[in-house]
């Protein structure tokens, strides 16, 4: 799979069914929702009440983001407000397999973010309720950042141990600083989907950014 999913963190919030639609006929395959609660990340965006607009105006899925130190209430609301994927962070939560479960329940795809400094190992224990891996490319918490260059390396871990230890498909998707001068590489590692913000959302012709990324 290669998908673009544009981070509505670097969207016009005036005006932001224009930009869904914007990003649509450009060609995205989901609208990424960061959801972040100035406690796990230092900054504070939105939840769920714009997720559900969102939702309601969107021909495309929506992949919600949640950074918060709450995935346990947030990620079942999240999932049953129709996101098709709903991903938290492992370092936000000692009950990383309880979220999962609840996120699946409540019928949406279940993702687990990673942090750059948290390896790919952790994921073992939890592989079969997990339906994507996150692995973030910036330290979470604001869009914008510089591409962190290891996550290539991190992304082709990922792909031989998701083939090592499952015969289970799991998405890989990598989140952070993704322009055109990485997304190539990603994919070849192994990646699925590849969340862009201010790259796609800052370009003049966004369908052209979005097709530079596929390429
Ligand atoms: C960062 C967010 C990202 C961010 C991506 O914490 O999770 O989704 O919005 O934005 P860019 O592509 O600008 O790094
Ligand atoms: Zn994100």
């Amino acid at each position: 799979m290669k998908a673009i999913a544009p981070s509505i963190l670097s969207a016009d919030f005036t005006r932001l069914g224009e930009e869904l639609e914007r990003m649509e006929a450009a060609g995205a395959d989901y609208h990424h929702l960061d959801v972040m609660d100035a406690h796990f990340v230092p900054n504070l965006t939105f939840g769920p009440l714009l997720a559900e607009a969102a939702q309601r105006v969107a021909s495309i899925p929506l992949d919600v983001h949640l950074m918060i130190a709450d995935p346990m209430t947030y990620g079942p609301m999240c999932a049953a407000l129709g996101a098709e994927i709903v991903s938290f962070h492992f370092e936000a939560t000692p009950h990383v397999h309880s979220v999962l479960t609840k996120i699946r329940a409540a019928g949406a795809k279940a993702g687990l973010a990673l942090t750059p400094s948290t390896p790919v190992e952790v994921l073992g224990p939890v592989l079969n309720y997990v339906d994507m891996a996150l692995i973030m490319s910036v330290n979470p918490g604001f869009g914008g950042q510089a591409f962190i260059p290891e996550s290539v390396d991190k992304v082709a871990r990922l792909k031989k141990f998701i083939a090592d230890n499952t015969g289970r498909s799991i998405l890989i998707e990598v989140d952070g600083g993704v322009t055109d001068k990485n997304a190539a590489a990603l994919f070849e590692a192994g990646a699925d989907i590849l969340v862009s913000g201010s790259f796609l959302y800052g370009a003049a012709d966004s369908a052209a950014a979005l097709q530079s990324l596929k390429k």
